[in-house]
């Protein structure tokens, strides 16, 4: 599987403080609430081929994604769980510690590859001493790398100037519908990846009508061509599907060329919210 380098640079001057290499297609398993369902989906997906799982604590199955993680075959050194402290958490340095280890026993993993603010702690005040939070972990080995998720152009100035460590990641919605390209250049410049969730616009968009005739022409389907216009922006991209010919076929959407068709997919951008959108909050 094709990697990208997660980075966290040193704010001061700029070097690298640690390096990860993430895979670009991940499983997000957001809503996997049945019973056995997020167990099934990630034991699957890891047969198949995925390295990367998206879960948080507030979807509610971090122990599953980790029950599921250590009976896999696949090496526990060869796949990246990513999770995120949750907001109503994110309110204290001491809650941010706190919730981090109470995520690391709900999982039953020594470590979380990457941690992410699962968006801006609503409380400004807040914001600074979270972020310290997460560079202790970080310094301390209970995580392989921090991150931010929803965080808009003015978080990242603002965490500029409070941050020793630069994020590696910024986690926002990302697809053919809402494409924000000033947001993944704030990301950028900060030194961080793109993480794309909701690329099918959590479903909304997976059936999309004009989607499937554009992919049409290049014999995919629109889901794929949706989750590979993501990875050409340079964005990683973790699709939720907890049916396994859905996982596959998410999955295959890597060896796509879509070059015919793209400057066809440029035109739906239409800053299209599937659910909330935490980076234009104050
Ligand atoms: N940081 C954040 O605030 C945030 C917010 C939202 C999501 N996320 C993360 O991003 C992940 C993905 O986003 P998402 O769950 O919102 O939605 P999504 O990946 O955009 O779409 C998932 C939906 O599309 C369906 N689907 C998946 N592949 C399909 C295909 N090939 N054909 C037709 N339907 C397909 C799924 O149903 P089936 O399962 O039945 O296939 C599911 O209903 C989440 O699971 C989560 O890990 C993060």
């Amino acid at each position: 599987m094709k990697t990208l380098r997660a980075v966290n640079h040193d704010a001061r001057d700029g070097t690298e403080c640690n390096a990860l290499d993430i895979p670009v297609i991940g499983l997000g398993v957001w809503m996997m609430n049945k019973p056995g369902e997020c167990y099934d989906a990630v034991l699957n997906a890891l047969s198949i081929g995925y390295r990367l799982i998206d879960t948080a604590r507030s979807y509610g199955n971090e122990a599953a994604v980790g029950e599921a993680v250590r009976a896999s075959e696949v090496r526990r050194e060869d796949i990246i769980v990513v999770t995120k402290l949750r907001r109503i958490h994110a309110t204290s340095y001491e809650s941010a510690i706190e919730n981090c280890k109470r995520s690391l026993d709900l999982l039953k993993l020594d470590h979380i590859d990457v941690y992410l603010v699962h968006a801006p702690p609503e409380d400004p005040e807040a914001r600074e001493p979270v972020w310290r939070a997460m560079e202790d972990l970080l310094a301390e080995g209970s995580v392989k790398s921090i991150g931010v998720s929803n965080y808009g152009i003015n978080h990242l100035a603002d965490l500029r100037s409070y941050a020793r460590i630069l994020p590696s990641i910024n986690q926002v919605e990302l697809n053919p519908w809402i494409q924000r390209p000033q947001l993944h250049d704030a990301t950028r410049a900060v030194g961080a990846l793109t993480m794309a969730y909701s690329p099918l616009a959590r479903g909304q968009k997976a059936n999309d009508v004009d989607m499937a005739l554009v992919a049409k022409k290049i014999g995919c389907t629109g889901p794929q061509a949706s989750i590979k216009w993501c990875l050409d922006r340079g964005a990683i991209v973790i699709p939720k599907s907890s049916n396994y010919s859905r996982q596959r076929e998410n999955l295959d959407s890597l060896g796509l060329d879509i070059s015919d068709i793209r400057a066809e997919i440029d035109m739906f951008d239409s800053n299209y919210v599937s659910g909330w959108d935490p980076t234009v909050e104050p």
